[in-house]
């Protein structure tokens, strides 16, 4: 790649930026760091020129541009080669730019102004009405809702509130693959190939996975998640008030009509998925109903191997497992094998999700960066964080075994 087309990578510290103003008026940060201001004054700038910029979010890399403008719009789906009906997120930094985006007679739900209230700034997205007159078909993909969320990250936040426009931004990967959770992701993927003008690094995302998506616009006044993220379904279910459901799609309702459209993340494109094959293990010491045959870790992985396109002489075996899982004691035999070499990366403890998800996406792209043949990514329980990290793994996994432990 020549190096003028190398992506800039401007260091920012998120310590430094400090928010003091109520939710309610207009964010403005005060920025102890002089190169950190600079970082965000130079992507600020790239912005109002029109240009996409890299940034990081609470929850994953984000790929962002001037929400209402069709031309740097354009410029995302171009970069990241994503299909023009998937609509994006748009970021606020407070409640009036919020307000700018939406008709003017809608009023906000007793339930939005619950969820809003707890969860924002923070990974979860909410669906509004959308007016193509305010915000371009481009960007809701002509849909009649626009999804927006006010990010955490100071970096984020302050780069909006600098620029004073809500950004249009999804994931910063190339369409189909894992999200990146650190900006060396986006460098090895749209940065070398040459996608993205800046990048501004604010180290390692929190939550590792993306915002939890929720339509509460129906007329039943339930509210419905049409993308598990970080703020988990037991924390949705604190807040809202009694009477008031939160149905997990899929889990708890089927929207035939959402499922052949995009809208509903996820479901009509590949996801999540490295250049190597995904191999969803599910330990089990008996068969449940709706279980396949339980298999040995070891005859999973052999047969694996020999499915390759091309015989490997030394199979590197990538393996993403819970720390505390009888898996590890069932493949730590295996690693002794003069056959296979393994690369590992940690999932955490099977008591705190929330670690699942930090890791996910960084161990999905680590090890294919470490050149696996193919990784073995170990379920989880689909509790708060890991009804998420779930949600990603079924999609990115193309084969899924039900491993005796
Ligand atoms: O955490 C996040 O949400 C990250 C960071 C960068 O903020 N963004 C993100 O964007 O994950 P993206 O584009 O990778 O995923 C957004 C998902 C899409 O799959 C899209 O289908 C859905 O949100 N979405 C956007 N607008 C929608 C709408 N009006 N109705 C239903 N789903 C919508
Ligand atoms: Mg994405």
């Amino acid at each position: 790649m020549a190096p003028a087309h190398r992506a800039r990578v401007l260091l920012c510290d998120p310590s430094s930026v400090a928010f003091d103003s109520p939710l309610s008026s207009s964010a403005t940060p005060t920025i102890h760091d002089e190169s950190t201001r600079e970082a965000l004054r130079i992507a600020t700038d790239e912005l109002l020129r029109g240009e996409p910029v890299v940034f990081p979010t609470e929850t994953v890399y984000g790929l962002a541009a001037n929400a209402l403008s069709t031309e740097a719009t354009g410029k995302i789906f171009s970069a990241k080669g994503r299909p023009a009906d998937n609509p994006l997120i748009v970021h606020v930094s407070d409640l009036p730019m919020l307000y700018t985006l939406l008709p003017p007679n809608f009023a906000l739900s007793d339930t939005y102004l619950r969820l809003i209230e707890s969860f924002w700034p923070g990974p979860l997205t909410l669906l509004f009405p959308a007016d193509p007159k305010i915000v371009p078909s481009i960007t809701t993909a002509g849909h009649p809702t626009v999804a927006v969320r006010m990010p955490s990250h100071p970096i984020a936040r302050a780069l909006i509130s600098m620029s004073r426009l809500p950004l249009a931004a999804p994931s910063a990967n190339t369409s189909g693959s894992p999200s990146p959770t650190r900006a060396a992701h986006v460098q090895h993927d749209l940065g070398a190939r040459g996608r993205v003008g800046i990048i501004l690094d604010g180290g390692a995302c929190d939550v590792g996975l993306e915002s939890t998506v929720v339509d509460g616009l129906r007329q039943d006044g339930h509210i419905r998640v049409l993308r598990p993220g970080g703020v988990t379904v037991e924390q949705l279910e604190e807040v809202v008030g009694p009477g008031t459901r939160v149905l997990v799609h899929r889990r708890d309702y089927a929207d035939t009509e959402l499922e052949h459209a995009p809208t509903t993340p996820g479901m009509k494109y590949r996801h999540y998925s490295p250049k190597v094959p995904v191999v969803l293990l599910v330990p089990r010491s008996a068969t449940l109903p709706g279980d396949g045959a339980l298999e040995s870790a070891k005859s999973v992985i052999d047969a694996f191997v020999s499915s390759l396109p091309h015989p490997v002489t030394q199979p590197k075996i990538g393996l993403l497992l819970l720390d505390d899982s009888p898996l590890q004691r069932a493949i730590a035999d295996m690693c002794t094998s003069p056959i296979y070499t393994f690369a590992c990366h940690s999932l955490g403890s099977s008591w705190q999700p929330a670690q699942a998800g930090h890791n996910l996406f960084d161990g999905l792209i680590s090890l294919e960066r470490a050149g696996v043949d193919g990784i073995f990514v170990e379920a989880v329980d689909e509790t708060k964080e890991g009804l998420a990290v779930m949600n990603r793994v079924r999609k990115a996994a193309v084969e899924t075994h039900w491993v005796q432990i």
